[in-house]
């Protein structure tokens, strides 16, 4: 059963860890996740975003086969389904379809309509018991061949919104999506600090967790961090072992043109790249 991501977010907050949220885009990417998790006893929150949602064939169709996996296989780790980036809209259908957990990102909006559209979604998520997330100060990252520098929250407009009883805060602290570039400055811990001293309990989330050198993951997570976001960095581990398994012919011999097995060392890589991010996170045996 999906469950919301507050009690494991709350926990990860108490103990001093983190959880992750690896974003899917399709069955094999579901399964490894929630294979991964199990074999770890790791609590895990699936991230979806729109563009994922509208690929996956909408979010009714990802409620389903997420709920027909864990029954499946037996899943007995805490699994949230979350949208990622959510508009308003977003939200509310997935709310409808079954989601466990929600993202509404309004760092784009004037702070003002960001607290009002953030409201409304607080009182729906409380009503139906699941967890919402918002944002302030929106994450950067590669739009259009241009990689824009993540901006920095400030930490009173992040008061603000933590006050309005959201479950978790993602705030800009220099972090993007997508690889880092070379003179990437590093996360702002001071921003970090400052944010947590203010929302107190509040679980943080860091989005943007590929390529973050692991001592700035560890250090975040002492600051308050207690979600964090990977994606591209299990794309990357995707494409490489599948371009690997094509490179070296073995999609020529025998049946290896069977998705079954082309898509099988992918997949793999896929779990190695989420148990090592659960060890780094420290979730492991957290379930
Ligand atoms: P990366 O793709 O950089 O890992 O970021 C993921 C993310 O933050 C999803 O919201």
């Amino acid at each position: 059963m999906l469950v919301s991501a507050k009690e494991m977010l709350t926990k990860a907050k108490a103990e001093k860890y983190a959880v992750g949220q690896f974003n899917i885009n399709n069955l094999e990417w579901t399964k490894a996740i929630l294979q991964t998790a199990q074999e770890l006893n790791s609590p895990v929150i699936l991230g979806v975003s729109e563009g994922a949602g509208k690929y996956m064939c909408g979010y009714t169709t990802i409620v389903g086969m997420v709920n027909g996996m864990i029954n499946e296989l037996g899943i007995t780790v805490p699994v949230a389904l979350h949208l990622d980036h959510g508009s308003y809209e977003g939200a509310k259908k997935c709310i409808e379809a079954g989601f466990s957990s929600v993202m509404f990102d309004g760092s784009h909006y004037p702070i003002e309509e960001n607290i009002s559209k953030t409201k409304e979604l607080v009182s729906i998520c409380n009503e139906k018991g699941l967890s919402l997330e918002a944002e302030v100060g929106s994450i950067g990252g590669e739009e259009d061949g241009v990689i824009g520098g993540g901006e920095v929250a400030d930490p009173e407009e992040c008061k603000m919104i933590a006050d309005l009883g959201v479950t978790m805060l993602a705030a800009g602290i220099g972090n993007i999506h997508g690889k880092y570039p070379e003179n990437w400055a590093g996360l702002s811990f001071e921003t970090l600090d400052a944010i947590q001293q203010l929302t107190g309990d509040m679980p943080l989330v860091l989005h943007g967790g590929t390529g973050i050198p692991a001592d700035m993951i560890k250090k975040a997570i002492s600051l308050g961090v207690s979600k964090i976001n990977v994606n591209t960095e299990c794309q990357l581990a995707f494409a490489e072992a599948t371009r690997k398994y094509i490179e070296d012919g073995k999609d020529l011999v025998g049946k290896g043109f069977d998705p079954r097995k082309l898509l099988a060392d992918g997949c793999a890589a896929i779990k190695a790249t989420v148990k090592e991010k659960m060890e780094l996170f420290g979730s492991v045996n957290k379930a």
